[in-house]
């Protein structure tokens, strides 16, 4: 079946997508839902990630949510009333906006501007890196609905703050402010709410001047970190070091720091 011109042309009905040079600016847009995260926004995520993972021309990513409230407050509720267990497993073993994430080849950065909660802050935590306004709050409320988070909240959020911290917010299902999350490591930087977007396109733009193949390794390596035990991570990381030698990228960083110049990377 031949879908419609207008669908062809926007084929992205709960996300918006702007390109800043070589970022790409995603908004979860469903402000009058604080941007809950719904099966079609989700399925529409992946997509996206995939569509801006194989273009060139994109370095880095940057991932909010529209309005001034938030960022994204959670998986939809709605759509978890009625439903089964197996339907509900089905969904999650489906195209998964998380695993997507989690394998982007590109770093990620959250800009988060306001409440971060539930499956939003697992979003979150799936990202490179988190950057907060000091509007933001975040917290793992699934507690109290009588469920957990099911979008690697328990492992991710663990793996960053710790078994303490995380068992804690995840046990009560607090919300916590910006500061909080600054202090025991859940966001890299808080920011007053006007300086956001400037401060998060900074950092963006920043980093996508950097040799895309040197990011791609970086991220690899750094992931590795929780998923292996440190001899294993240690090995990889050598070979991951030692691939970067079979880069021009390589070349033109050593050839400018040595001719005392800016290096110009081209991915190559
Ligand atoms: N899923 C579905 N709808 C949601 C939602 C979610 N996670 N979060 C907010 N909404 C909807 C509300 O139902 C409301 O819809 P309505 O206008 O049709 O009634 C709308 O978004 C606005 O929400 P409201 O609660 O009026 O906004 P607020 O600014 O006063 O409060 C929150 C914002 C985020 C504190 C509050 O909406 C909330 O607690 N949301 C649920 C958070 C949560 O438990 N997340 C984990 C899910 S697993």
């Amino acid at each position: 079946m031949s879908q419609s011109k207008e669908s062809i042309s926007n084929p992205y009905e709960t996300l918006l997508l702007e390109r800043r040079g070589r970022v790409a600016l995603i908004t979860i847009n469903r402000p009058e839902k604080r941007n809950a995260l719904n099966i079609q926004t989700r399925e529409e995520g992946a997509r996206m990630l995939e569509e801006l993972g194989n273009d060139d021309s994109v370095g880095v990513v940057v991932i909010t949510g529209a309005g001034d409230k938030a960022f994204i407050a959670g998986a939809d509720i709605a759509e978890f009333a009625g439903r089964t267990s197996l339907t509900q497993r089905a969904v999650m073993l489906g195209r998964s906006l998380f695993t997507a994430m989690d394998s982007f080849p590109k770093p990620i950065i959250a800009m988060v501007n306001g409440f971060c909660l539930g499956g939003g802050c697992e979003l979150a935590l799936a990202c490179d890196l988190r950057i907060a306004s000091d509007r933001a709050s975040f917290g793992q409320p699934e507690i109290n609905l009588g469920i957990i988070p099911g979008g690697g909240g328990t492992q991710r959020l663990t793996r960053l703050v710790g078994e303490g911290k995380s068992m804690e917010l995840i046990l009560t299902g607090d919300i916590i402010d910006a500061a909080t999350a600054f202090n025991i490591g859940l966001v890299n930087m808080v920011v007053p709410a006007s300086d956001l977007e400037a401060k998060t396109m900074e950092i963006a733009t920043r980093i996508a001047e950097k040799s895309p193949i040197a990011l791609r390794m970086a991220k690899e390596a750094v992931k590795l970190a929780s998923r292996s035990n440190l001899d294993e991570g240690l090995r990889r990381e050598v070979d991951l070091f030692a691939l970067c030698f079979s880069s021009e990228d390589k070349d033109e960083g050593v050839s400018a720091f040595l001719e005392k110049r800016k290096p110009q990377f081209k991915g190559k």
